[in-house]
């Protein structure tokens, strides 16, 4: 069953609350995963609220925390701390992707490794015995409401094949730029995953859940 994921791309403490608020308004995302960005301004050229923030609001849904950071270990300690469920780092990070990998397995948290539209899928292969989930960058990371780059879906098609071949179990997940436009190729090519911001949040997000899921189904 697709799993339709709001992306939480907050700069502000107003903003995190503001988005969690029109989520918890909605009673459709109960009990649902979100996606929260967490960007250093280095790996990404942009800012977003740090982990202090999700400690401080409790909420009613699953918690992805995404870093788009150059040093992820400082990060995951606190995300460990918030109890997030799942963990999501770049397999471009410099240097110790397993021992992260290890480390986050460790605090029985889940976690996945995501991948820039410049980042080949054979990047994962070493690591995709290991992770719960590979997140394919649609866009290049750090901001919201940029255009798909289509090549994401044969990147989405080959990971579905090494899954397969392989007889893995990790999640496939697309993030950046997913729109009504594209949600049925990438189902189709066999993604698990939408993780969706500013289609979803222009707008009433209950309607735009709708059509989302009249698209699937058209
Ligand atoms: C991009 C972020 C995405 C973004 C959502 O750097 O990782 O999660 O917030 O992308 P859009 O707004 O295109 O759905």
């Amino acid at each position: 069953m697709t799993q339709i994921i709001p992306a939480i791309l907050a700069t502000t403490e107003q903003d995190y609350k503001d988005k969690i608020q029109e989520l918890e308004n909605s009673d459709s995302f109960e009990g649902g995963w979100i996606q929260i960005d967490l960007m250093d301004n280095k790996f990404v050229q942009n800012q977003s609220i740090g982990p202090e923030v999700l400690a401080k609001y409790k909420t009613p849904f699953r918690r992805e925390a995404q870093l788009m950071v150059e040093y992820p270990e400082g990060w995951i300690e606190e995300l460990v701390k918030v109890r997030v469920e799942r963990i999501v780092f770049p397999t471009e990070d410099a240097q110790g992707v397993e021992e992260r990998i290890n480390h986050i397995k460790n605090h029985n948290i889940g976690v996945g490794l995501s991948i820039n539209p410049e980042t080949r899928v054979e990047k994962i292969v070493p690591f995709m015995g290991t992770i719960d989930l590979v997140l394919v960058m649609g866009v290049n990371p750090g901001f919201g409401g940029q255009e798909f780059i289509p090549d994401t879906i044969e990147k989405v098609k080959e990971l579905f094949q090494l899954r397969s071949e392989n007889n893995l179990n990790f999640l496939i997940e697309v993030d950046g730029g997913v729109n009504l436009e594209n949600i049925k190729s990438l189902v189709d090519a066999g993604v698990d995953n939408l993780v969706i911001g500013s289609y979803l949040f222009d707008g009433d997000i209950t309607e735009n859940l709708e059509k989302i899921w009249e698209t699937l189904q058209g």
